[in-house]
């Protein structure tokens, strides 16, 4: 049965005074995009009992995968008939044949129209092969299109990160109709990892305007992660502006944003909710606020008065702790607790106030890594303590990481080891050097390509832990499959990932298990690896060993926990320092020209260094003592 549309509040939005539109929160996207479905469903079956068309625009990218996965399982059982539906794409790029793999029209048909009986007359997507001449005349034409079918009854939107709503990048106009126009960089490479590269992202795509966006009677906005936080924040909250294009949905009057809780993360109720409203002062929340109020105000928690609460929206916490002196000591103690020097426990020693238990002494400690050089990126510096303090330490690399090799560093090697080679038992690698040598943009690498660009991380990781005395066999490369598609886009989570998780932890039986914790990006392989875990220890949780097990997550290259998340600070000397970046660098396929690298061009080695000595400076500034760095992790309670 499709379910009630429990999120559709729409005239209730003003939760707060900083909120200009509708949203809703929700844990995570699965969740989210069922009920987004369901309102997509019921709107389908009530123009059905109407006798009427349904006329939907739809959107691409990853944002609305699993809305159209509902859908197409709605359809499958029976509940729900696209008969009655046109749909109008809002974009595609410029110039794009509909055979490319990135096509949008490829997009939909994967996603969507070859799975449910919609009539291909139907189906509208803007064609990136007309040529450009004629390219006015074609947008006039969709629009009069749209109209002619009485305009779009409903909108499902994604942003990206400059804002843009379909591709109306920065600049659009809100009269803007559908046009052809020009990808903003940051657009452009956000979609490179997609096109294997900046140089071949299109530059161009056709798009339908902001006004013909406007038009629709329903508009749904989609955006999950924490890397769509701030311009969902400047969406919601912000003065209505062409430099962020979806700012004008402020002006319509039927839109909801759907989020989940780390897209929402940057909204003021959320990121500080005690300048919205009341609040219930719960110890989490406390901690939040104090660390907040001391970095806003650059002092230490220690020197923070009654007169900085009160200016700051948060008397009624000291009305709930009597004083801000109090207030301050209580939250340093719990700071100052959080930092350690004995990751796996510290033996003989009271553990009341330390993160980890003193007992078992030794323990069995079992890293996952989703790649085969994020254990040392995240926390390289733990991974040598809990070797030098005599630990039984394991480390799980989860993926091959194949994929992000670049083609010169496998020819680089399939050339070394075919030169070596001295009779003619090379046949592998003079196939892999002639595919390597006339691949082209896009093409997929054969099984034997993919094999000795896996080979290659699997050394290099071998490299780097052999670095910190560890020995070859407390080494396990999983190769999960649900990476191995050969493309940048991997399968979902899939059973046999979750068994081969599984029988690592049961083999190992680890007392601590470290993690990689991004937990809200929804389809980078960090989520489904950690999706993995703990899908493997909810099914391991009644297991004897598992009462003894803790699990600890630590943050992937890109980012840090908040402050206030950490519940283990690790700090690193100087010299602990060094050691880690030189495991870093035995990673030399992501040391130059990183197929992946984001925005940030630096490599990992200093990245992590700032990182970690930003995470110093933070506990510094809040009045801690001074360390080199720390490397930080939450604890996950399973
Ligand atoms: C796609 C589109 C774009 C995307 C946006 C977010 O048809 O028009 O506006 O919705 O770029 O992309 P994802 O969802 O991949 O983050």
């Amino acid at each position: 049965m499709i379910q009630e549309i429990e999120y559709k509040q729409v005239g209730k939005f003003e939760k707060t005074k900083f909120e200009k539109i509708h949203n809703e929160i929700f844990p995570d996207s699965s969740i989210a995009s069922k009920l987004v479905a369901n309102e997509i469903a019921a709107l389908i079956k009530q123009k059905q009992k109407e006798g009427n068309t349904c006329v939907l625009g739809l959107a691409t990218g990853s944002s609305p995968i699993k809305v159209y996965e509902e859908l197409v399982s709605l359809h499958r059982s029976g509940e729900l008939s696209f008969s009655n539906v046109v749909t109008f794409n809002l974009d595609e790029y410029y110039p794009m044949d509909t055979e490319h793999q990135q096509s949008y029209y490829h997009f939909m048909h994967q996603h969507l129209f070859d799975h449910v009986d919609i009539n291909p007359e139907n189906v509208n997507i803007p064609d990136g092969t007309i040529p450009v001449e004629e390219m006015d005349q074609y947008c006039i034409d969709y629009e009069m299109k749209i109209k002619q079918y009485g305009g779009l009854d409903f909108q499902l939107l994604g942003i990206g990160r400059t804002g843009h709503i379909g591709f109306n990048e920065p600049g659009s106009h809100p009269n803007s109709g559908t046009r052809i126009i020009t990808l903003d960089h940051v657009t452009r490479t956000d979609a490179s990892s997609d096109f294997n590269g900046l140089e071949h992202v299109p530059k161009k795509a056709v798009t339908m305007g902001i006004s013909t966006i406007m038009k629709s009677r329903r508009v749904l906005l989609l955006a999950w992660g924490h890397k769509k936080a701030t311009v969902v924040q400047q969406t919601i909250e912000g003065e209505v502006s062409s430099n962020i294009p979806a700012s004008f949905l402020q002006q319509h009057k039927n839109t909801t944003i759907i989020l989940d809780s780390e897209a929402a993360s940057e909204l003021t109720r959320i990121k500080t909710p005690w300048l919205v409203d009341q609040c219930i002062w719960t110890e989490q929340l406390k901690f939040k606020a104090v660390t907040w109020l001391s970095q806003e105000l650059n002092k230490p928690v220690l020197k923070l008065t009654d007169k900085d609460y009160n200016d700051n929206g948060m008397s009624s916490l000291l009305a709930v702790e009597g004083s801000s002196y109090n207030l301050n000591i209580k939250i340093f103690n719990k700071l100052q607790h959080t930092i350690t020097g004995w990751p796996g426990g510290k033996p003989n020693a009271d553990d009341t106030n330390r993160p980890e238990r003193a007992l078992p002494a030794k323990k069995r400690v079992l890293i996952f890594s989703p790649h085969p050089d994020d254990d040392v990126i995240s926390m390289g510096g733990t991974f040598l303590r809990l070797i030098d303090q005599g630990h039984d330490v394991h480390v799980a690399y989860q993926t091959s990481g194949n994929i992000a090799v670049t083609d010169d560093e496998a020819l680089k090697f399939s050339e070394v080891a075919y030169n070596f080679q001295t009779n003619n038992k090379g046949n592998n690698f003079k196939k892999v050097i002639e595919f390597l040598t006339s691949k082209n943009p896009g093409d997929i690498d054969i099984p034997e390509v993919r094999l000795i660009k896996g080979l290659i991380r699997r050394m290099e990781s071998l490299g780097a832990i052999r670095h910190f005395g560890l020995s070859d066999e407390k080494v396990h490369f999983l190769d999960l499959p649900f990476y191995e598609t050969g493309k940048i886009k991997k399968n979902p989570l899939g059973e046999k990932d979750v068994k081969i998780t599984e029988n690592l932890i049961s083999k190992i039986r680890p007392h601590q298990i470290y993690a990689a914790g991004d937990l809200a990006d929804p389809h980078g392989t960090h989520k489904v690896c950690l999706d993995a875990i703990f899908e493997a220890v909810k099914n391991l949780k009644n297991k004897d060993f598992m009462k003894d097990c803790w699990v600890w997550l630590y943050r992937g290259a890109w980012q840090e926990w908040d402050v206030s998340e950490i519940e283990m600070a690790v700090p690193l000397s100087p010299h602990e320092v060094n050691k880690k970046t030189n495991a870093i660098l035995y990673h030399q396929s992501q040391k130059d020209r990183v197929m992946f690298q984001g925005e940030d061009s630096r490599e990992f080695w200093l990245r992590a260094r700032e990182r970690n000595r930003n995470t110093a400076m933070l506990y510094d500034q809040l009045g801690l003592a001074d360390y080199e760095a720390i490397e930080a992790f939450k604890k996950y309670n399973f």
